[in-house]
């Protein structure tokens, strides 16, 4: 349904100037510390070190070295190509879901970021597809549990936040995350292992990719703690300055969708 005219497009605006104040690091003590918004103190070192090339003690990262082209046939490049497939499969999910976050989001900037790594995860998913070239394979897509339990818990936190609301963008934000913490984690070990296998062409395109997924969340990190963060401390029960009968609009609203 069309909310654009409801939308808070005031938001940029209105953050800037609470900014200013300095407010926003030392109040926002929720969500902007959690693991998700506030991952430049903590979850994306945390998501490199399992990806290799942040991590040097990581477990793929030690072969990094090594130039020796593993085959078609053995375990690890069979391993390799499954994992080529899952990420495939979760790449072209979040070509759908992406829409979805995007229509759900209250802040202007927020809906166009998602928009914006819609058309992103377009191009990821057509690099893998020449990935899977230069590896002589046809492309192909293996389901994803993990992606696909992401996916439903960002519907689930869309059913259960209010619409227009900034700690509905919050919750968008934290699922967002959790979502490009995923595909760090995996495409920095796809790049490590393709070096390590001597795939370095694959590695190179992977390793794009990998850029992508981390300026998105840092992106994601700077528009939570940029203003959302603050306006969603300041939404309280949502009762005080609310228009009365609003909670009942809202709930007629989620049934529609
Ligand atoms: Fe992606
Ligand atoms: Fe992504």
């Amino acid at each position: 349904m069309p909310r654009t005219a409801s939308k808070k497009s005031s938001s940029s605006s209105k953050s800037a100037s609470k900014s200013k104040s300095g407010s926003t690091s030392s109040r926002s003590n929720g969500t902007s510390r959690s693991a998700a918004t506030g991952s430049r103190s903590g979850a994306t070192s945390r998501a490199g070190a399992a990806s290799g090339r942040a991590g040097s003690s990581s477990p793929t990262s030690r072969n990094r070295g090594a130039s020796k082209e593993v085959m078609p046939g053995s375990m690890l490049h069979e391993f390799f190509m499954d994992s080529l497939k899952d990420i495939y499969w979760a790449e072209k999910a979040l070509v759908k879901a992406l829409p979805k976050m995007a229509k759900n989001a209250t802040s202007e900037d927020l809906r166009s970021a998602f928009e914006d790594h819609r058309l992103v995860t377009e191009t990821q998913v057509e690099r893998l597809e020449q990935v899977f070239e230069m590896m002589g394979k046809k492309a192909q897509a293996k389901k994803c549990p993990a992606m696909q339990g992401l996916i439903e818990e960002t519907n689930e936190v869309i059913e259960e936040t209010e619409d227009d609301t900034y700690t509905r963008d919050c919750a968008l934000i934290v699922s967002a995350q959790k979502a490009e913490h995923y595909e760090i984690a995996t495409y920095g070990s796809l790049v490590t292992l393709a070096r390590a296998m001597g795939h370095s062409e694959a590695a190179d395109l992977l390793q794009e990719t990998l850029d992508e997924e981390k300026e998105t969340d840092e992106l994601l990190t700077q528009i939570a703690e940029g203003h959302i963060n603050e306006e969603a401390l300041s939404e309280g029960s949502g009762d005080d300055d609310e228009e009365e009968g609003e909670d009942e609009a809202a709930e007629t609203e989620e049934e529609e969708k």
